[in-house]
């Protein structure tokens, strides 16, 4: 007899599970990067664009395959057309997978060094112009692979041990402690001497700076944010409960990620032009900015210390849910056990995340990091996505995919069509001409 598949516990346990997986670097450490690099509040405007045009619909979409198949990648495919032709679709998830699990270690990995540093007093200690060349000196040397790999060694202890409970039960009180802390620091910020030029270059938008590089930069942030476009929300839906609010949890995220997006916004652009600093540093920015924040902050090693921690935390439950892509994936087609399966993801994952690490240093011709970084987020997630509102939309029935979200009362029945409308035409068409004007 088939094993009963598993199910989260409460409704709250749901959104801690799912927001778990949306908030973490995607918010605080690529977002910014992004956002400064896209020029600042044009990026931003398209950026929140993408996110309630097609994020939410394509959430909703990834989780109605996945509870009513209550199955992952790829057999929730499977499952509902009855044939293996979207299989692709699945694979390509997995590779995705891998290279997101490889660069997000890496970063991971700064954070838990920060922790270290907030606990020496390195960031009191060593003045903010020294930031640059000390950073570049840590991130390019082996210390940076070692964090990596111990981080995805905890990954990997979480995924066996059976502790996600307990990690489901942590962030449900650390979740919104990040965020309260995010509000001290949006304060520090707004009061730095450079705040206003901050706020002009996040929220005053100059459309002159949108080029289809940009545009494409949104999108694939907007997926990368929301962990959308592989199946981790069909995975996570799979064992969501029948009564589970489908498109309430969908717009639960998508504002809540996106607030923690912007207020990573707040915190480091006032403190950008406040130091002089360029915000198209690239990956390394927040890295960077904040620290010298945490220098001039009264009680500086104290909050670094507590925000890293979260940070980290935040992180992890992130990581855990791409890697229960995989996990899912070779549990449910090869019959592995979960410790077999999660010993071949760290496997390989230890590989790529050291190459992915030295990219910043012995390895930069290569660079491995931004190419996973772009690739994955920026043309697999934006493709992926696309095949699974292609799929819900056009080849699910759609009294299957609306039986499960009108599970649910209090939604107003414009807010369906809304979504309907957003699963077969804006998402695909919106992602497919992003991607044909990129590519002339
Ligand atoms: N959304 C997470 C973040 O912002 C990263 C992430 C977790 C992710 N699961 C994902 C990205 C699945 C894409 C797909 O940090």
């Amino acid at each position: 007899m088939a094993e009963k598949r598993a199910q989260f516990g409460t409704k709250i346990g749901v959104l801690m599970a799912t927001v778990g997986s949306a908030v973490g670097l995607g918010n605080i450490w690529r977002f910014p990067y992004e956002c400064g690099n896209g020029g600042g509040a044009a990026f931003l405007v398209v950026y929140i664009a993408f996110v309630f045009l097609l994020g939410v619909p394509a959430i909703c979409a990834e989780f109605s395959l996945g509870r009513s198949s209550r199955k992952g990648m790829p057999l929730s495919f499977r499952v509902t057309d009855g044939s293996r032709r979207w299989d692709i679709l699945g694979y390509a998830s997995i590779i995705a997978a891998f290279m997101i699990l490889a660069f997000y270690a890496v970063v991971a990995g700064w954070t838990l060094e920060y922790i270290m540093d907030s606990v020496t007093g390195l960031f009191k200690d060593t003045p903010n112009s020294d930031r640059h060349a000390q950073f570049a000196s840590f991130v390019s040397g082996w210390r940076a692979v070692g964090w990596a790999l111990l981080f995805l060694l905890i990954n990997a202890l979480v995924m066996t041990g059976g502790v996600v409970k307990g990690i489901e039960r942590v962030s449900n009180i650390l979740t919104p402690l990040l965020f309260l802390l995010l509000i001290v620091f949006s304060v520090n910020s707004l009061l730095m001497p450079g705040a206003a030029q901050g706020l002009e270059f996040m929220f005053k938008p100059d459309f002159s700076k949108l080029t289809t590089e940009v545009v494409l930069g949104a999108l694939g942030q907007a997926f990368f944010s929301l962990s959308l476009g592989m199946g981790c929300l069909v995975t996570y839906s799979s064992y969501f409960s029948d009564d589970t609010p489908l498109v309430k949890t969908a717009m639960q995220i998508s504002v809540l990620d996106t607030l923690v997006a912007v207020m990573a916004g707040v915190i480091i652009f006032p403190a950008v032009f406040s130091f002089g600093m360029s915000p198209a540093e690239g990956p390394t920015l927040v890295f960077e900015v904040l620290p010298n924040i945490f220098h001039n902050m009264p009680g500086g090693s104290f909050w670094s210390f507590l925000f890293f921690v979260l940070l980290a935390l935040a992180s992890l439950t992130s990581i855990i849910s791409v890697s229960e892509i995989v996990v899912a994936f070779l549990c449910d087609c090869f019959g592995m056990t979960r410790i077999k399966a999660t010993c071949i993801v760290t496997g390989i994952s230890l590989v790529t995340a050291t190459l992915c690490s030295l990219s910043f240093g012995s390895l930069a011709e290569l660079n491995l990091f931004n190419i996973f970084d772009f690739l994955s987020s920026n043309v697999l997630l934006p493709l992926g996505g696309m095949g699974l509102c292609v799929f819900v939309g056009w080849r699910m029935k759609r009294s299957a995919y609306l039986e499960q979200m009108k599970r649910e009362s209090g939604v107003p029945a414009f807010v369906f069509d809304y979504i309907t409308i957003g699963i077969r035409f804006v998402a695909p068409a919106c992602i497919l001409t992003v991607f044909i004007a990129g590519l002339l």
